[in-house]
């Protein structure tokens, strides 16, 4: 006799905190450099992986790509069974709730996996499995962006990555929130957030950041923003910082993953 078992979701359950509107800077960057990629794939789906106790970061996922990717669907996958079965209510045309975990059981390749605040509580040695097998399952020109924030949004950190693995690091911030760049640090995704110490590039990053963003003090006068802006175009003299300024404005700066990936990164 055989019987046929379920296979177990890929992952942990970790901690379901969420909140509305948390990830919208993240959405925002995702809209403006894919959001072309997604709607050119036309019924492309979108991955909310690990959305937490309460689906809001999906709901808001497919009303924000939907102005740029009218086809597009999402589906939100939880590896917490009770997480899924008290999302279902929320399901609506193109969008859809599945438990499951890294292996993303969505049928189809993902144009887009979205995966914010999961790999925070995980070891820093599972993120490259993990980046991984996410990264395998994309479909052509897919993306994964995978980073942490706080409860409300204000501070964000992602790492973006491609099917050939990680491509850029953006720093977001609500820009009157922060004294100085390097409060960010304590949001670094986990790929980074034990590398901030003296060696790394990283640290020598948010540093270098720290001088730019003093020595353009001055241009607080203009408004918080101004200051942002000036101290990045400083930064970019010696980082290589991708994008322009109507990025800069938005509070946000992108970088080369390269030239802030970990000491003996041995990644793709
Ligand atoms: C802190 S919540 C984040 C919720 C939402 N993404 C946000 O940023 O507000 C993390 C969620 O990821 C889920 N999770 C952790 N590992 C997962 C995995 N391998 N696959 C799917 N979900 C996972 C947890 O069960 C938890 O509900």
């Amino acid at each position: 006799m055989t019987t046929s078992r379920a296979a177990r979701p890929v992952g942990a359950v970790t901690r379901g905190t969420t909140n509305p509107n948390r990830l919208r800077r993240m959405d925002r960057w995702i809209v403006a450099s894919h959001g072309g990629a997604l709607r050119r794939a036309g019924s492309a789906v979108a991955v909310d992986l690990g959305y937490g106790a309460a689906p809001w970061t999906a709901v808001e996922l497919l009303g924000r790509l939907r102005r740029v990717a009218p086809r597009v669907r999402v589906v939100g996958v939880e590896i917490e069974p009770e997480r899924v079965a008290a999302a279902k209510v929320f399901e609506q045309e193109g969008l859809s709730f599945v438990h499951g975990g890294f292996e993303l059981p969505v049928g189809e390749a993902p144009m887009l996996v979205r995966a914010a605040n999961v790999l925070r509580q995980y070891d820093e040695r599972e993120v490259v499995g993990v980046w991984e097998r996410l990264c395998a399952r994309l479909a052509p020109g897919g993306m994964v962006v995978e980073g942490t924030c706080d409860e409300v949004g204000r501070r964000h950190v992602w790492v973006a990555l491609g099917a050939e693995g990680p491509r850029t690091v953006t720093f977001a911030a609500r820009l009157g929130s922060l004294e100085r760049p390097s409060d960010l640090a304590e949001r670094l995704p986990k790929a980074l957030i034990h590398r901030n110490v003296p060696g790394e590039a990283v640290h020598a990053f948010l540093r270098d950041f720290d001088r730019a963003w003093a020595a353009a003090a001055p241009y607080a006068s203009y408004g918080v923003r101004q200051r942002w802006v000036r101290a990045v175009g400083d930064l970019a003299g010696d980082w290589p910082v991708v994008g322009g300024a109507g990025r800069w404005r938005q509070g946000e700066v992108t970088v080369e993953w390269g030239a802030l990936a970990p000491r003996g990164w041995v990644g793709r």
